[in-house]
């Protein structure tokens, strides 16, 4: 009898341990997905709830949270605040259980709630992610790669990374993108809706100095090198330029990445081990940058940002509000002049100008022309420049001579604060009715617990949405404080 006890009591105790140790077993990195795995985002995970891991485990993929309630699909190191890659940085899919990512040969990710249909559109074998952030789609068969996240940079590009002159590296707002041209990396920024205007703000030509570009050997493609620079190539492995980084030929033991970042700088990062740390930044000057102060303000070395019209306050510039003013639509917008000296365009070198005799020459032509939303000319050379953008940051110069002609819209400022009050006093009352609510129904519980309480009932008041603090849970706790 005793001895059955002791064998039942060892049968419990191997249940017990292989249960825990299946448990393990699962929380283990995950190192391929196979055709027939699939996965929907977990309703309490609050950051980032991974997928797929690499060798090295220094790389996640899995399903990012943004905003709240926003889902994509993201390749993370868990020190970057922002992902290595997404899926498409135009879209997102929800966070809910409609959403569904599986394997099939394709990565898909489908949400029909926000019409996301994504696919990488393979026959693989295997989804992996590799020690240098590459996602692939491999076929095991012809061990050959279908599809890799390398070809679809998003803001990011990693050491080693081809990047050629079909891809873009667009900034995590959209605003900002980097293209290589002929002979040239190029940096551009969104200046308004309409997706033909693009100012381009800076240009790094190659130097040519090992090797030339020639006519009829194909586009130029550019790669971060492991000696420590952005290196543009034609064929072969010579560069036709070498754009150095802080580490430029010192060796370095750590991954290199470069970054087009929300301010339209373009910045290289090492990993030393412990952080990542700055290596390159295209743009050292702030008035440099492609809007450093905003809409319809100045951005003068030295002294920073202030606005084109004195009458209004920095930050404030531009009266209208975001909304981007139109002066040819149909119920044209009144408009007042402002003029001033000292203004510059900014980065004028890359821009067009015409040669006008006069500054009254050159006004005019803005004047006449609805798409114009300014002008500055140069008394001393003669050269008119026409902007033909809602304006943003120009540059502030000691030359007087250097003459401004703005259109800056009308009126709209005072209009804005009243709709501004009325929200604000409707979502006051609301806040008001949302509080008074919540008390009648406090009030309620507390009196319906007490009553069964007297009732000797227990209630059943368990505490749900905290039971969940599973080891799942905790490690989305500490992504969220990367
Ligand atoms: C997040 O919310 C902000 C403000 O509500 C919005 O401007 C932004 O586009 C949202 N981002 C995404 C990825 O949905
Ligand atoms: C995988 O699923 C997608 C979406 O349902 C489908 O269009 C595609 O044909 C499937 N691919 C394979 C190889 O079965
Ligand atoms: C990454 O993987 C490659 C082989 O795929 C290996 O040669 C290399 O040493 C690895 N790098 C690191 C940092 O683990
Ligand atoms: C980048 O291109 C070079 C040659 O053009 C090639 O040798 C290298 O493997 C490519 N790198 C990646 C990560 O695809
Ligand atoms: C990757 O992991 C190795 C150790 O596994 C570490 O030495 C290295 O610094 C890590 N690299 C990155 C980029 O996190
Ligand atoms: C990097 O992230 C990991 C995981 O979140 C964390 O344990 C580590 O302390 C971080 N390192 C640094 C230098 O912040
Ligand atoms: C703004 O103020 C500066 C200096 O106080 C003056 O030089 C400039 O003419 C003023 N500009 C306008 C548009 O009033
Ligand atoms: C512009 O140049 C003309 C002649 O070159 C000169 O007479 C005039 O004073 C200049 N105007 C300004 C504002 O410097």
């Amino acid at each position: 009898m005793e001895g059955l006890c002791f064998r039942f009591l060892l049968l419990f105790v191997f249940l017990l341990c292989s249960h825990t140790r299946h448990q393990v077993n699962a929380t283990e990195p995950v190192l391929e997905l196979t055709k027939g795995f699939e996965a929907k985002p977990d309703s309490s995970i609050d950051s980032f709830q991974p997928l797929l891991t690499d060798p090295s485990g220094n790389f996640s993929f899995g399903f990012l949270r943004l905003n709240g309630s926003r889902l994509t699909l993201a390749v993370t190191h868990p020190n970057l605040t922002d992902p290595l890659w997404v899926f498409d940085p135009t879209r997102t899919a929800s966070w809910s259980h409609k959403t569904k990512l599986f394997f099939n040969g394709s990565l898909v990710v489908s949400d029909p709630s926000s019409r996301v249909e994504w696919s990488t559109h393979t026959n693989g074998d295997r989804l992996v992610l590799r020690n240098d952030s590459n996602l692939q789609v491999v076929s095991t068969s012809s061990s050959s790669i279908e599809w890799e996240s390398f070809d679809f940079p998003a803001n990011t590009l990693v050491e080693n990374q081809n990047f050629t002159s079909t891809m873009a590296l667009v900034s995590s707002d959209g605003l900002y993108w980097m293209r290589l041209g002929r002979d040239f990396i190029g940096l551009y920024a969104k200046v308004s809706d309409d997706s033909h205007s693009q100012q381009f703000y800076w240009k790094h030509s190659a130097l040519q100095a090992k090797a030339k570009i020639r006519d009829g050997s194909g586009p130029i493609h550019a790669r971060i090198n492991p000696n420590g620079y952005l290196g543009m190539y034609q064929t072969g492995t010579v560069p036709v330029d070498v754009e150095a980084f802080n580490s430029f030929q010192r060796p370095v033991n750590g991954l290199m990445i470069l970054r087009l970042e929300s301010d339209g700088n373009l910045r290289g990062y090492l990993w030393d081990g412990s952080r990542w740390a700055l290596n390159y930044e295209a743009i050292r000057e702030t008035c440099d940058l492609p809007n450093p102060c905003g809409p319809y303000s100045l951005c003068t070395p030295g002294s920073g940002c202030s606005c084109i019209d004195n009458s209004t306050v920095i930050g404030e510039c531009s009266r209208g509000g975001s909304r981007a003013a139109d002066f040819c639509g149909g119920k044209t917008e009144k408009f007042k002049t402002v003029r001033r000296g000292g203004v510059e365009v900014p980065f004028k070198e890359l821009m067009d100008h015409k040669t006008t005799s006069s500054l009254g020459e050159c006004e005019e032509m803005c004047v006449e022309d609805c798409k114009c939303f300014g002008s500055v000319y140069n008394n001393g050379s003669g050269f008119c420049y026409l902007v033909n953008y809602p304006i943003r940051t120009m540059l502030g110069v000691a030359d007087p001579s250097k003459m401004g002609y703005f259109k800056v819209r009308e009126g709209v400022g005072k209009k804005r604060s009243r709709v501004g009050l009325t929200v604000g006093m409707s979502l006051l009352a609301v806040i008001a009715l949302a509080l008074t609510v919540a008390m009648v129904y406090v009030a309620f519980r507390i009196w319906s617990r007490e009553k069964h309480a007297l009732e000797g009932e227990d209630g059943g008041l368990s505490p749900g949405p905290y039971k969940n603090l599973g080891s799942d849970s905790f490690s989305s706790v500490e992504m969220s404080r990367r």
